[in-house]
């Protein structure tokens, strides 16, 4: 590395180290969880896929797309699953090859509730959710056709459990599949999220109503999956101001508020709370800001959501976050952490190919030639 390039790194706090929980980064630009579609029929990660995560091993911290912890969980063609002996061996190939470059790697579980299609349901029924409350949307069914967003049903208190123990199933496998950890996704109007906002949330039950009851399910999954793992290496991953699939909520501030104190007791290795995107804000998003959240969360706390190797240098200068999540700029950039190093030129992200098959636009960006 030149001197110049060297000394600049010096001075850069996304390039010094920090400990999450358990784990001890080497640096802070973390790679976002980014969903691809490109597992196979089975919902297997391929050595495709383990070849583009070992690429980006220099995240400080990779944490792997979202992943469904059971059939009903899936809402989206050829996104991968951890519920299955194939699907795990899939995982432990790419963790092999992101430790064999030096990376660490989490893995998002996931439940996409409503946003789903019969066609991705293993009885072809209606996807569940808390409530029979239908997104506005368009949904990608198992043949590649757009349909609108189904009614779904809400899932009977006797059910609840077994979605629980979907995650707590889920999380085992993450571990017999080599990786370092996994982050809870509660995120970006999916199942967790369909139970804790009161956009989408009308439950009589225990699940539903008060700030308490809303947070349960998430509180009950947490207390699974920390159980598994020990909660230092368990994060979560929080949008409070986000709109995706149709999520809404008349108080966020209050509701996030309350869930990262309660959340606080487990002493997870991080809470992962983006910021809101710039069609969040087209679509009315509240925008609160990440740092207002700061002090109800004891434990680190990283945030995604269009940051730059500027504007994330300064959220670790201004002490909110302890360490910067990059989506997009990861998609296109595999050496990111040492492009922001030299100050090297970034590539642009091709949109048309986030979620084509095949190898272009996901492991034939180069790393950057000096
Ligand atoms: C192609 C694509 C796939 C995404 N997949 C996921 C996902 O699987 N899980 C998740 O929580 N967020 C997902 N997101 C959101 C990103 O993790 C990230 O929060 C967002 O892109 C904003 O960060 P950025 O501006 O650095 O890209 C996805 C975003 C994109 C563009």
């Amino acid at each position: 590395m030149p001197d110049s390039a060297s000394k600049e790194q010096a001075q850069s706090l996304l390039h010094s180290p920090v400990t999450l929980g358990a784990l001890r980064l080497p640096n802070r630009v973390l790679m976002a969880p980014l969903t691809r579609m490109r597992a196979d029929a089975a919902r297997v990660p391929t050595p495709m896929v383990a070849e583009y995560y070992a690429q980006r091993a220099g995240a400080g911290l990779v944490i792997a797309e979202a992943t469904s912890v059971s059939p009903r969980g899936h809402g989206y063609p050829n996104t991968p699953g951890i519920h299955t002996d194939a699907q795990q061996a899939g995982w432990n190939a790419v963790t092999d090859a992101v430790h064999a470059a030096g990376g660490r790697i989490f893995l998002q579980l996931w439940h996409v509730g409503r946003i789903s299609h019969s066609s991705h349901q293993p009885d072809g029924g209606a996807p569940v959710s808390s409530s029979a409350v239908k997104a506005k949307g368009r949904v990608v069914t198992a043949d590649y056709k757009q349909e609108d967003l189904p009614v779904p049903r809400p899932l009977e208190l006797h059910e609840i459990p077994g979605v629980v123990a979907e995650y707590e199933a889920g999380a085992r496998r993450a571990k017999a599949a080599g990786f370092d950890g996994v982050e809870i996704h509660n995120a970006n109007g999916y199942l967790l999220d369909q139970f804790l906002r009161d956009g989408v949330n009308q439950r009589t039950d225990r699940y539903g109503g008060s700030l308490e009851n809303r947070v349960r399910l998430c509180l009950e999954v947490a207390e699974a999956v920390t159980g598994v793992w020990g909660a230092d290496r368990v994060g979560i991953r929080l949008s409070p101001s986000g709109t995706s699939n149709d999520m809404r909520d008349s108080n966020p501030r209050e509701v996030f508020s309350y869930l990262l104190r309660e959340l606080s007791r487990f002493g997870l290795a991080y809470a992962h709370v983006t910021q809101a995107t710039e069609d969040d804000l087209k679509r009315g998003s509240p925008g609160i800001p990440v740092a207002d959240f700061r002090p109800h969360f004891k434990g680190p706390m990283i945030s995604a959501g269009g940051f730059t190797r500027e504007t994330g240098e300064q959220a670790l200068r201004e002490g909110w976050l302890d360490a910067v999540v990059y989506g997009q700029l990861f998609i296109s950039n595999p050496d990111l952490p040492e492009r922001f190093a030299l100050g090297a030129p970034l590539t642009e992200p091709d949109k048309k190919t986030y979620y084509t098959p095949g190898p272009h636009g996901y492991t034939d960006y180069p790393r950057h030639q000096a």
